[in-house]
């Protein structure tokens, strides 16, 4: 079981038009309405690809309810804490002219400290206990920055491994509970260590400095140019081929889904990096609310290679 951990849910609302105009009024194409988050997505990815995953989240109001519904079409086993007020919306603004997309994110609800502990003690009490746990995205308002660390530091405790991606002060603190892995994109991790990383050299330098602080795998995504791989015994950078562009939403989260199905089906590390990258390339051909297709993996794995030196 891959488990996944979302503690700002969403529903997202991609409203499509064909040349935005600011300060007008202007006509939507279309309305698309569907559950978001980073944790949500990596377990739409890993059902869309054949593994178990159950996603665990909280949930509040209309837009709590509607949260579910969406779970509920995909399939996604899940378990929503209510919480009073409203589950945020994102808009996702994608213009067909440019093909660009503008988000504009949410804070969420505040989440109070009673319903955060029974949060937690829920996730402990988890049983089977989950292969992994991947965890990512935003806080609620009213979570410290330190609930990711906290958590991870509970889960690993007990055996679990945990996937870390988020950003600034709550991914500094989350690196101090040693998380089995993370997977800052390129900005995330200059971020992270503080520096500004011009070369492959440079990325790799940053991932063994953090391998140092315990972390078994560093994953540092490279958007168009792929991802490096960063772990105590080696690196080594999967390489993805040129694609059409349809929507980049998801693409860290689509990485992050087919490696830790890929490890879950006892993969080896660097086939489970190919399964990630070939998920995420995927994901960024499809218009959103699609992540990866399941059909387009055979094909792309044959374009994705492994390049020993960097
Ligand atoms: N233009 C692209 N062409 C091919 N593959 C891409 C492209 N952009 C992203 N990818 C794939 O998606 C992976 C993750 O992308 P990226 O580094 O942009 O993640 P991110 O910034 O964390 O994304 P997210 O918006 O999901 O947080 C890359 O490692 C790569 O495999
Ligand atoms: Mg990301």
């Amino acid at each position: 079981m891959i488990a996944t951990i979302t503690l700002n849910s969403s529903i997202d609302q991609n409203i499509i038009v064909s040349g935005l105009v600011k300060d007008d009024t202007n006509r939507a194409l279309d309305v698309i309405r569907y559950p978001g988050g980073k944790g949500v997505n990596v377990s739409k990815v890993v059902r869309e690809l054949g593994g178990p995953t159950f996603a665990y989240s909280l949930t509040g109001g209309l837009m709590g309810k509607i949260w579910k519904q969406g779970l509920e079409r995909l399939d996604i086993p899940f378990y929503a804490m209510p919480v009073e007020g409203e589950t945020r919306m994102n808009i996702v603004l994608t213009d067909r002219r440019d093909n660009t997309q503008t988000r504009i994110s949410s804070p969420g609800p505040h989440v109070g400290g009673a319903a955060i502990r029974k949060f937690v003690k829920h996730l402990l009490s988890v049983r089977p206990r989950p292969f992994l746990w991947a965890l990512g995205g935003s806080l609620s308002l009213g979570m410290r920055p330190s609930l990711y660390a906290e958590i991870i530091h509970k889960l690993q405790k007990e055996g679990a491994r945990c996937i870390l991606d988020t950003d600034n002060e709550a991914l500094r603190l989350g690196v101090e509970a040693k998380p089995f892995m993370i997977k800052p994109n390129e900005y995330e991790i200059e971020r992270l260590v503080g520096k500004r990383l011009r070369s492959l050299r440079d990325f790799e330098a940053a991932g063994r400095s953090l391998i140092k602080k315990g972390i078994s795998i560093v994953v540092v995504s490279l958007g168009s140019k792929g991802a490096l791989f960063v772990t105590h015994d080696e690196t080594f950078r999967v390489t993805t081929p040129r694609v059409k562009v349809r929507s980049k939403v998801g693409a860290g989260d689509s990485l992050i889904g087919g490696f830790a199905l890929g490890l879950y089906q006892k993969k080896s590390i660097k086939d489970s990096a190919r399964l990630g990258v070939a998920a995420s390339t995927s994901a960024v051909m499809r218009e959103a609310p699609r992540l990866c297709l399941k059909k387009d993996i055979p094909p792309l794995l044959k374009l994705i290679h492994i390049r020993k030196h960097i």
